[in-house]
């Protein structure tokens, strides 16, 4: 059994896709262990996405993901974080296949509907950022 943090940005969030973006989830046999929905501050997004701190395009990133509410959850499941990733498709969503999260509802390589850990480490990180021990219970 794996855990991972999936997000639901701001841009799937607002248009509504939050119904469709679980219910894939949930198809695909991971199972939603917590949820919550929020509105990051500008330091709460920093801080999460602090790895990227030096690249070009975290301002933007930042401001992006504090532009409206949030979905944190934790997923779990075998093989969790691979199977999240591979159902969110690649970064660029105009890249993203039909079928996948990002290429239905993202837009850009910035709005692009989903996070997902990438590895776990990051996914121990990510999922202890959002959620308290005793909601992971
Ligand atoms: P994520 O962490 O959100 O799951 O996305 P990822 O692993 O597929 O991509 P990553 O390289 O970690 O980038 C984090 C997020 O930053 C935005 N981004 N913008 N303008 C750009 O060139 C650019 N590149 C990345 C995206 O929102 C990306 O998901
Ligand atoms: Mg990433």
């Amino acid at each position: 059994m794996q855990r991972t943090l999936a997000l639901i940005k701001p841009d799937a969030q607002a248009a509504g896709h939050q119904g469709a973006i679980i219910a894939r989830i949930q198809e695909s046999g991971l199972r939603v262990l917590a949820l919550k929905t929020l509105h990051l501050t500008t330091e709460q997004a920093q801080g999460f996405y602090y790895v990227h701190k030096e690249r070009p395009f975290f301002g933007d990133l930042v401001k992006f993901m504090t532009e409206g509410k949030i979905v944190a959850m934790v997923l779990e499941g075998d093989d969790a974080i691979k199977r999240w990733r591979d159902l969110m498709g690649p970064t660029d969503a105009t890249k993203a296949e039909k079928g996948t999260i990002r290429g239905d509802f993202g837009t850009s390589i910035e709005r692009n509907a989903s996070h997902g850990s990438d590895a776990e480490e990051t996914a121990a990180f990510e999922t202890a950022y959002f959620f308290a021990g005793l909601e992971l219970a």
